[in-house]
């Protein structure tokens, strides 16, 4: 089972990450030492998908760390705060960076006095967060296993899978959980234009796993839905705000409109490490705009017209309205979100 993939890791004193810029032509591991590729490597999205994000910014904070040449305190801490910045704004939207930073640094804090201490703590902190993530992964896909039917066809967008995470998968840890639970489930998966990360890497690593999957272009979901051919959508998220507001791959929205047109039920499987309990809704989440590239050229080839204006945003809200349910690995979580996402929060 590809649920063995682990898309970060820490070996020998070195971040490895598979490079998802060449899935699924190549699967290649790429070995970090130095902090700021470490942070290039969020931003170039060698390394993707919220949970995968964050772990990795652990790892830029705890390398960060290590490479700080004092033994004086106040110049350490404050050296740190220049790593935790710029490791920060590698990427906007998903909060589980900020997250993992505000953790290494909090690790960082309990060692005041000792830089030694401080830099070990920040590598086992990095460390215990990939077996967390794992743990997290296997807990929220039990209880989202139960919400598929014994035979269902699953409709995901972009790759909330093993890739997204250190392995196993949101979305996607839900339909292997169900896959172990002994239920039959088929996965269609959204190509997901413009980076293709539904049909590059979610067809991908189901099919290292023997799950059925069908890629779709984006457009054909909402006849696949008519037809009654999807029992449930379940997708990944970026950030979730305290209303439910979900903030996941761009098209995640229409997803959701053509789920609540066709009554078919819409879940979004998330960490609590995603859920940004300090944003009351949605309109409040930063939105990544990247390079036009990705939307006029594919493979390299430019495939829009030479002055063609173009807009990327990489990201968008689905607002709670739409979403049946938030699957975590607290539980699952049903309208009216806040309160109960702010009692299971705090547990
Ligand atoms: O731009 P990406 O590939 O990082 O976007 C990834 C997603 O939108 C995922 O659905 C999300 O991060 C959840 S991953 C478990």
């Amino acid at each position: 089972m590809a649920t063995n993939l682990q898309t970060v890791d820490w070996v020998d004193g070195k971040l490895r990450l598979i490079d998802q810029t060449v899935l699924p032509r190549e699967l290649a591991y790429l070995d970090y030492e130095d902090w700021r590729e470490v942070a290039n490597a969020i931003t170039t999205m060698v390394v993707r998908g919220a949970p995968a994000i964050g772990c990795t910014a652990a790892f830029a904070m705890a390398l960060g760390a290590r490479s700080i040449q004092t033994e004086d305190w106040q110049t350490f801490r404050s050296e740190m705060k220049e790593i935790a910045l710029v490791t920060r704004s590698a990427r906007p939207t998903a909060v589980n960076l900020m997250w993992a930073v505000d953790r290494i640094l909090r690790v960082i804090d309990r060692h005041q006095g000792s830089v030694e201490q401080a830099k070990w703590a920040a590598e086992d902190e990095a460390v215990a967060m990939l077996d967390e993530d794992l743990k997290v992964n296997r807990a929220l896909g039990r209880n989202g296993a139960e919400l598929l039917p014994e035979d269902s066809t699953v409709l995901t967008h972009c790759n909330a899978g093993a890739l997204a995470c250190v392995g196993f998968g949101t979305a996607l840890g839900v339909v292997r959980a169900a896959v172990e639970a002994g239920k039959a489930v088929r996965v269609i998966a959204d190509e997901t234009r413009p980076r293709l990360q539904g049909m590059k890497l979610t067809a991908w690593e189901l099919l290292q796993d023997g799950i059925p999957v069908t890629v779709i272009a984006d457009n054909m979901a909402a006849v696949l839905m008519r037809d009654g051919k999807i029992d449930c959508v379940v997708v990944g998220a970026d950030r979730i705000a305290a209303n439910g507001d979900t903030a996941n791959k761009i098209g995640t929205y229409n997803v959701a409109v053509l789920a609540k047109h066709h009554g078919v039920p819409f879940y979004v499987a998330a960490p609590f490490s995603t859920i940004d309990m300090t944003l009351p809704n949605g309109t409040g989440i930063p939105i990544e705009e990247r390079d036009l590239l990705e939307v006029t050229h594919m493979d390299g080839v430019r495939i829009a017209p030479q002055d063609a204006p173009v807009w990327n945003p990489a990201f968008d809200v689905t607002p709670n309205d739409l979403i049946t349910a938030i699957i975590t690995e607290k539980g699952v979580v049903r309208a009216p979100f806040e309160e109960k996402l702010r009692a299971l929060s705090q547990q």
